[in-house]
């Protein structure tokens, strides 16, 4: 625990996650909060109760490492949770018959079952597995890159359509096993779960799953060597190991998580090198520095700013704040990754910042029991997708004023809507 014994006054402010000014700029936002006291109140949509929102380095990983803290509001002793999970669901217009498949996956749950999921998909995922994975990887980037040196050389390219997405949505597809034919309806799901519009989120849902039971079936009519067939086996050859539900939401989790976030470590890199021209060039003169420069691209502007919630298992403090059993806390990564206490000039983008490339400081990818399971896929994505880029187009420049990008403002998260490039 970090900072001197502070009552809860200091933060009597409440922020709005929702705010679109704390949205547009989080990394200000989030770094003055930080400062004012170790928690502030926040409020979320479809939550009832205030959130604690903690943005200190330390403060952050212990909340993401204290086992005091769970995931499910049903293994903090005594709290009345019947309905927390289904509350917020409904709030955004999900049908309850589909409300399970977002109530039971690896980040809900706690101890055993968290370790049984995790188990059931980890081995797809470790850094052995993912190197071997590295010249697919290359291949599918080289052919995207074919594919955008075709266009004219006067043309403006969405970067976030053509290439940042459809790379990682390749890969996770391949590794799960959605046939190719299906891949652009999860890109379209994808859009249309983070567009926030109310009412559309029961349709998408429901078509996801729908279309996921049917993958499930022709699986197990013609097993294969994917993580699908892996999960048919664990539920088929013993059913108390994997539901139904389960089954369903891993594969929605992975197939979201693994192409979502990815694609916009890539966007948010390519802005980030363009728009410091020193950095770029210093990587331009020695690629060896782009894992290194990855790792500083997770911290600087990387696409996850804060994590789900986590429930207090018992009366505790945090830098010296009381918070009281069941009451929500969210961990702020930007504000963690931004703190002084930690990173020296935070503020400032350096691509040799990391000391050592083969481990992270930052926490852009969690920290603890639930560590994104996707880390090594998704930085290896991130290497490939960034060196072969500026390899194969020694001229790309962004083809709009940095001010007038336009990002997709979602609470916890740093999107672009697009990303306009001219290639040459
Ligand atoms: C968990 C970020 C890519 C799958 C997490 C968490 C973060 C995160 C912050 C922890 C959430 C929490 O503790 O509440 C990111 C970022 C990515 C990325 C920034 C890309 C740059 C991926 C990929 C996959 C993936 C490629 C595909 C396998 C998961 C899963 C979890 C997770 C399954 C839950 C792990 C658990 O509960 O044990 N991710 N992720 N992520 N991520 Fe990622």
């Amino acid at each position: 625990m970090t900072g001197p014994v502070e009552s809860n006054e200091a933060a009597a402010e409440t922020v709005d996650l929702m705010d679109p000014a704390l949205m547009g700029d989080p990394f200000a936002g989030f770094s003055r909060l930080r400062e004012k006291a170790p928690m502030v109140r926040g409020v979320f949509p479809g939550v009832d109760t205030p959130i604690w929102l903690v943005s200190r380095y330390d403060d952050v990983k212990l909340v993401l490492s204290d086992r005091r803290f769970v995931n499910d509001p049903a293994n903090v002793p005594g709290m009345d949770v019947r309905n927390i999970r289904e509350r917020a669901i409904q709030a955004r217009g999900i049908p309850a018959e589909y409300a399970r498949y977002l109530m039971d996956g690896i980040l809900d749950v706690d101890g055993a079952d968290h370790i049984r999921l995790r188990k059931l998909v980890s081995r797809t995922f470790t850094a052995r597995r993912v190197a071997e994975l590295r010249p697919r990887v290359e291949g599918i980037t080289e052919d995207l890159l074919d594919g955008l040196a075709a266009t004219p050389a006067d043309g403006v390219v969405d970067l976030m359509e053509r290439y940042a997405y459809p790379l990682p949505i390749t890969v996770i597809c391949e590794l799960v096993g959605i046939p190719e034919e299906c891949r652009p309806r999860w890109r379209e799901w994808g859009k249309a779960l983070v567009s926030l519009e109310p009412g559309r989120f029961g349709d998408v849902v429901g078509a996801m799953v729908t279309h996921i039971q049917d993958l499930i079936e022709r699986r197990r009519a013609e097993p294969a060597g994917d993580l699908l067939t892996g999960l048919i086996r664990a539920h088929d050859e013993d059913g108390d190991h994997l539901s139904d539900t389960e089954m369903i939401t891993m594969v929605l989790t992975l197939v979201l998580a693994g192409h979502e976030t990815t694609a916009h470590l890539i966007g948010n890199g390519v802005v980030a090198l363009l728009t410091h021209p020193e950095q770029l060039a210093l990587l331009r003169d020695r690629p060896g520095l782009t894992p290194r420069a990855v790792h500083e691209l997770m911290r600087w502007c990387g696409p996850v700013h804060a994590t789900r919630m986590r429930y207090a298992g018992e009366d505790l403090e945090i830098g010296g704040m009381p918070v009281r059993q069941g009451e929500a806390v969210m961990a702020m990564l930007v504000g963690a990754n931004y703190d002084p206490r930690e990173f020296d000039a935070p503020d400032r983008f350096d691509v040799t910042r990391e000391p050592d490339e083969r481990r992270e400081n930052h926490v852009g990818f969690g920290h603890g029991l639930h560590y994104c399971l996707g880390a090594a896929l998704a930085r290896q994505e991130g290497e490939v997708a960034i060196e072969a880029l500026l390899r194969r187009f020694p001229d790309l420049a962004l083809a709009v004023d940095p001010a007038d990008l336009q990002r997709q403002l979602l609470p916890g998260s740093w999107r672009l809507a697009r990303l306009p490039v001219l290639l040459a």
